[in-house]
């Protein structure tokens, strides 16, 4: 199992999504970590000694000067007996305890006195989260080698909709397992664009023209380089997914729209246009709703979409070291996929068939072929994920040594 032999200490402080730790409990144990809980006096609000004892099988601690926890295990070598120090969730007030150094409790005391890595998945309502107080602290513990499992987006307990929302539980156990697996952190201190999805072209206020991009490929991407620890700015088109946690999201509709948002995003190491982007977009659209009566049939106009990928891969300032273009073909796959690598100037091309019997396209599974100044390495078919998970390691080590050059 992945986490065999792995002792977490996790603490958990206030609010709502405390519930949550007692689940990502249980699914740390499932991959083998031995857990032990923390509850802070918020924590406690919330969720019970007993049951973070009862579910991890082990003691929960919540008392800086408890003398019988204290006989039993010192808070010293609390803190040093595990090998990660997960803190989940993180309130505001504890983000901002632990930035300033503040110790005047046992998950304080433990976060201060502990020589072990620190993960910390905050969780709080969105105008908390977006204050800059809180956006300062994040960045003085990143600063200070923290590491994070950001917020995602979606409905809060209190009603709003916005980022603060505690990471799902599968995603802080992928970012507790991605911390000990091969390549992790090797993508730290480097920014990475990708571009996802499918762009919409206006014809009028309400309709436009678009594709059949569901863009789980370029999101399982960008969040397998967050897993490695890149900095991701992820340029969406529409989409019905989820932002992965940890992304710096960017939503577009149109190619234009996306285009300018990766130009905003530069400089970054790499970038991977993964995006359906639109060739065309229509010149003669119309401000209002087309009538069918009144308009008769619309004779569209189109002009040329800027090509982001060739933009990127041509640039003359600022080119990112790594650039990526994928091709969906219906026929003769490598070939005409090796003749874009040329003509658009990037360094790879991922190439996939999305002939009508494939089952690419909006579907799990992908079998690629990666493209590059040597040849055309065919990987066996596997999920979306497993293809991202590959891609980002390679994209790891070309980065890797293209700084040792
Ligand atoms: O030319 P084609 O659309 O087949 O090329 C596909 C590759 O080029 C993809 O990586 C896609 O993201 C990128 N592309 C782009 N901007 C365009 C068209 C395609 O970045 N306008």
């Amino acid at each position: 199992m992945t986490l065999d032999g792995k002792r977490i200490l996790l603490i958990i402080s206030g609010g709502v999504a405390a519930y949550k730790a007692l689940e990502l409990a249980r699914r740390l144990m499932d991959v083998g970590a031995d857990v032990r809980g923390v509850l802070t006096p918020g924590g406690a609000q919330f969720i019970t000694p007993l049951s973070v004892a009862a579910l991890t099988g082990n003691p929960c601690y919540t008392d800086l000067f408890s003398l019988k926890d204290e006989a039993e295990m010192g808070h010293i070598q609390l803190s040093r007996d595990a090998d990660l120090i997960l803190v989940a969730p993180a309130s505001a007030d504890l983000m901002a305890k632990m930035a300033a150094g503040i110790a005047g409790d046992l998950a304080t005391t433990l976060l201060l006195a502990t020589d072990k890595p620190v993960m910390v998945a905050p969780a709080m309502n969105l105008e908390m989260w977006a204050h800059a107080a809180t956006q300062r602290n994040v960045e003085q513990l990143q600063n200070d080698g923290i590491h994070f499992i950001m917020p995602g987006t979606g409905m809060m307990a209190c009603g709003e909709v916005g980022a603060g929302r505690l990471a799902e539980v599968p995603d802080m156990v992928a970012a507790v397992e991605g911390f000990w697996s091969v390549g992790a952190g090797s993508l730290t201190g480097k920014h990475i664009i990708v571009t996802a999805g499918p762009t919409q072209e206006a014809i009028d206020p309400v309709r436009y023209i678009a594709n059949r991009s569901s863009g789980r490929q370029g999101y399982a991407i960008a969040a397998s380089l967050v897993r490695l620890g890149a900095k991701v700015t992820l340029v969406s088109g529409p989409t019905s997914l989820a932002a992965p946690s940890g992304v710096n999201f960017v939503q577009v509709e149109s190619a234009r729209e996306m285009a300018v948002a990766v130009d905003a995003a530069i400089p970054a190491d790499a970038a991977i246009c993964v995006a359906a982007v639109a060739d065309w977009h229509i010149t003669n659209t119309s401000d209002q709703k087309m009538k069918k009566s009144r308009d008769g049939i619309p004779q569209l106009e189109f002009a040329d979409n800027p090509d982001i990928l060739q933009g990127l891969s041509t640039k003359q300032e600022d080119r990112p070291a790594l650039v990526v273009g994928f091709a969906a073909e219906t026929q003769d796959v490598i070939r005409h996929a090796s003749e874009k690598r040329l003509r658009k100037g990037c360094d790879w091309i991922v190439a996939n068939d999305v002939s009508a019997n494939s089952g690419v396209m909006g579907g799990c599974n992908n079998q690629v072929h990666l493209i590059d100044d040597s040849g055309a390495d065919s990987w066996p078919q596997m999920t979306k994920e497993a293809v991202a998970a590959k891609l980002a390691t390679k994209i790891a080590s070309a980065l890797d040594n293209d700084l040792n050059e």
